[in-house]
């Protein structure tokens, strides 16, 4: 498709089926020669002379890839990273009319009159001259190569004024300065734009970018300020590599387009992730290692296509992992580094109480509850929950034995126990205090207690609450245990106070 071609190429068979090569065979020759690089004369081509200002732009070449970068040459075609296409020459026709030609072209024939000197016999046709696709096509610059070439200095506005250039990849170099936005604006036929791994500085342009433009790979320089709307929004831009650079600022709203790749992993980016940050074509989205803040909103499962891989790593969101769409299929490690996350993919459920100040650090302890968020300990409110939930990630069993000891405590006394409070009881202490336990308990249960003579099975009921509430989950009772013991518990003095007499904790 698109290569190497020297414009005069078919210049070689011109005089094939003219038998010798007779003075009006040489005589054509040079009219064609002349006529083909009307420029001659005048020495490199428009497109050559536009390179060359990024070759004295280039402040250093250390292997020599610029080294046969030449004004001698009459085109840029044969120079090393160039890459040339033929195209159609505008003023001619497809068969060429030497005469014609002559005439329009008269640039080259300095005091010559072509046309005269042609006369009625210069025929093409007659000479047995196929000049249609020699002279009909020039060879022009599509594309500028160079990555990883050592290249030090700075990017000419220039380049953007090379025609038809589609392809301009000098990644990997040492280029500085800013990025000149004629290249990102004015380079109507750029497709292909990759400057990644150098060190350019400036910022990105919030104006209407080349349409042509379908890959852009800023990666890994210094780009500082904002991320234009207008960028995202570029008409054939499927690619945008920006990560690694020093771009602040908040993500602009109104979607990614027709965007499928998406880098802005590394940046200063703050706020909110906008709600349509996404679109129909979009299959990678990282955002990671930024400082974007506030929860993953649930509408962006609608722009973002299931099958989307998402890297959300190492900001500052908070709250739940949406559960559906591409937020539910991605691995734990693109939420990594979001204290403040919690849902499907990850190690914690969403009990964690949101007012959380200091969101505890994450752990590889199995989903206890992951699956069953809505557990007793999940939905209690506060003075339901045990206090280690609030310091660790492992939710347990022991938090809903904490739970159901809370419960319990409230039937038995009528109302809710601060932490304070519970920090003064322990199961022991209930022999101990027999009288004051029992003042504790609601009026009417200890009314009904005195009467069936249970106060024996009221303070077992206190005991086991209160072991269930311990402080240390590990002096909790397993649930099992918990139940059994409370089974066990009868109005009757003697069973009761044997039966829970030796709690085994
Ligand atoms: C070539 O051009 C000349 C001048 O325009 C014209 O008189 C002549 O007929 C043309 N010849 C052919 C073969 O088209
Ligand atoms: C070239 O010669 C032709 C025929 O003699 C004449 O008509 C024409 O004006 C000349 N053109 C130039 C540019 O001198
Ligand atoms: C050029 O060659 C064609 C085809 O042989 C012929 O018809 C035409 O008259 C020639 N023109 C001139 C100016 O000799
Ligand atoms: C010249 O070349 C074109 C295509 O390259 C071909 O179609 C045409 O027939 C050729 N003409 C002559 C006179 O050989
Ligand atoms: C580019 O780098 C050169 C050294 O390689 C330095 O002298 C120059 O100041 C830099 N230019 C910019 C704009 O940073
Ligand atoms: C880009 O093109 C516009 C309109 O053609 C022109 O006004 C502007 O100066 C150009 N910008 C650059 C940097 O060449
Ligand atoms: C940008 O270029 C770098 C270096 O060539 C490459 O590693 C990276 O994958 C590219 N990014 C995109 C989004 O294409
Ligand atoms: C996202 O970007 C970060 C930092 O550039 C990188 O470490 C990570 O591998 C990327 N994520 C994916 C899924 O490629
Ligand atoms: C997240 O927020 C906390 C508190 O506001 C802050 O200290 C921390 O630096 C932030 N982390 C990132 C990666 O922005
Ligand atoms: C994602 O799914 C769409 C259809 O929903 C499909 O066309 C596309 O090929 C998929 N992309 C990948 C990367 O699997
Ligand atoms: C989180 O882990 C770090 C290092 O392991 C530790 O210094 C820090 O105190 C922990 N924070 C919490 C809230 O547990």
């Amino acid at each position: 498709m698109e290569g190497r071609r020297r414009g005069g190429g078919g210049g070689a068979g011109v005089c094939a089926g003219a038998g010798a090569m007779s003075l009006k065979c040489a005589f054509s020759l040079l009219l064609l020669v002349l006529a083909l690089c009307g420029r001659g004369a005048t020495g490199l081509d428009a497109d050559g002379e536009l390179l060359m200002a990024f070759r004295r732009a280039v402040t250093a070449d250390p292997l020599g890839a610029l080294r046969g970068w030449s004004y001698s040459d009459d085109s840029a075609c044969a120079w090393n990273g160039v890459i040339c296409n033929g195209f159609p020459q505008p003023q001619q026709a497809s068969t060429v009319n030497l005469t014609s030609v002559s005439a329009a072209d008269g640039s080259g024939s300095g005091n010559g009159n072509f046309s005269t000197l042609a006369g009625g016999r210069a025929n093409g046709t007659l000479l047995g001259l196929n000049a249609s696709m020699a002279a009909a096509t020039v060879s022009r610059v599509i594309g500028l190569v160079l990555p990883g070439a050592q290249l030090s200095g700075s990017l000419p506005a220039e380049l953007a004024r090379v025609e038809h250039l589609r392809h301009l990849d000098l990644s990997g170099n040492g280029l500085n300065g800013t990025l000149p936005a004629a290249l990102l604006l004015n380079a109507t036929e750029l497709r292909v734009l990759s400057l990644a791994g150098n060190d350019l500085s400036g910022a990105l342009p919030d104006a209407s970018y080349a349409r042509g433009l379908q890959e852009l790979n800023l990666s890994d320089n210094a780009l500082a300020g904002w991320l234009p709307a207008s960028l995202l929004r570029a008409p054939g831009l499927a690619v945008l590599g920006l990560a690694n650079n020093y771009l602040a600022g908040e993500l602009p709203a109104g979607g990614l387009g027709g965007l499928e790749v998406v880098d802005l992993s590394n940046n200063y980016f703050r706020g909110a992730l906008p709600a349509d940050f996404g679109g129909t074509q979009l299959r990678f989205l990282n955002v990671s290692s930024n400082s974007l803040t506030g929860a993953l909103p649930a509408d962006l499962s609608d722009v973002v296509p299931a099958n989307t891989s998402v890297d959300l790593s190492n900001n500052n969101f908070t709250g739940a992992v949406p559960p559906a769409g591409p937020f539910a299929a991605q691995p734990a490690s693109a939420y990594e580094g979001n204290p403040g996350l919690c849902g499907p993919p990850l190690k914690h459920a969403c009990s964690i109480p949101s007012s959380l100040s200091n969101p505890p650090n994450a752990t590889d302890s199995p989903p206890a509850f992951a699956a069953i968020p809505k557990s007793a300990a999940a939905s209690a409110p506060p003075p339901y929950q045990a206090p280690e939930c609030l310091k660790s990630l492992r939710p347990n069993a022991k938090w809903d034995v904490y739970s159901f000891g809370m419960v319990l405590l409230e039937l038995l006394s009528g109302r809710v126990y601060s932490e304070v409070e519970l920090c003064q009881w322990h199961a022991g202490a209930v022999d101990v205090q027999r009288g004051r336990v029992l003042r504790m308990a609601d009026p009417t249960l200890r009314g009904e207690a005195a009467d069936a003579g249970g106060e024996d099975a009221l303070l077992g009921c206190f005991r086991l609450a209160f072991a269930c509430c311990a402080m240390a989950p590990g002096k909790r009772p397993a649930m099992r245990d918990a139940a059994a013991l409370l089974d066990r518990i009868q109005p009757t003095p003697s069973s009761a106070s044997s039966a829970i007499e030796t709690p085994p904790y």
